[in-house]
């Protein structure tokens, strides 16, 4: 069963089983999101799923969510109703269909894990953010150097059907030398869920 299966199934439970856990690391994890200046920020939301982010996206900015899952996009369609300053897209996160430079922030919470190509999903990311623009990032990530048998081994299945359990945030960095981490904190189960903030280098000024 591939990824889009199986979260088409997951759907009718997902917030039954994610929302509560997560929704205090979502809303300090979207809290800049608040500051009044600059406001008309374009944001992207990549793996939007339900929709469990959206109640912590303030008015103000222009917000644009994708999913390769049709069953979860519609219950992020219920939660973005009566919004104007949402839109909804299905597609694929390794391949953004959306232009270079296009974003001035983009949100992964629950994604980069989740993909089969972490370092393809990061990659893209960085090719849709402006230089100067800001990654932030919620999910389980192994230290490096860690041997984590027994997520290693549900890897093995999870991966197929819901979430990998193997990922190395630091590996997964390589791929994309010019993102710089501005934060990294412990988020939930004693650190294995990490939130971070990315930085897009500027490129210098040439006089
Ligand atoms: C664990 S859920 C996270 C959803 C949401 N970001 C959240 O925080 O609740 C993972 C989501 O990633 C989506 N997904 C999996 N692979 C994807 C891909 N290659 N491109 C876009 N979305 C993908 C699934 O459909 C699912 O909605």
């Amino acid at each position: 069963m591939g990824l889009k299966q199986s979260y088409t199934l997951f759907a009718p439970i997902y917030d039954l089983l994610i929302a509560a856990a997560s929704e205090a690391v979502r809303a300090e994890n979207l809290k800049s999101l608040h500051d009044p200046d600059p406001q008309g920020l374009e944001v992207l939301i990549a793996g939007i799923g339900s929709g469990l982010d959206i109640p912590h996206l303030p008015a103000g900015h222009l917000y644009t969510g994708i999913d390769l899952t049709p069953a979860m996009l519609d219950r992020a369609r219920l939660r973005a109703a009566g919004r104007n300053d949402i839109e909804l897209h299905e597609g694929d996160v390794m391949a953004l269909p959306y232009a270079d430079e296009q974003f001035d922030i983009v949100v992964m919470h629950l994604i980069l894990a989740v993909v089969p190509q972490p370092q393809q999903a990061l990659r893209e990311a960085s090719r849709v953010l402006r230089p100067g623009g800001r990654i932030l990032l919620l999910d389980k990530f192994l230290r490096p150097g860690a041997r984590a048998p027994l997520r290693r081994t549900l890897n093995l299945f999870s991966r197929h059907i819901a979430t990998r359990t193997d990922v190395v945030f630091e590996e997964v960095l390589k791929c994309c030398p010019g993102l710089n981490v501005q934060s990294d904190q412990a988020a939930l189960l004693g650190g294995w869920f990490r939130r971070l903030e990315l930085r897009k280098e500027e490129p210098p000024v040439t006089p």
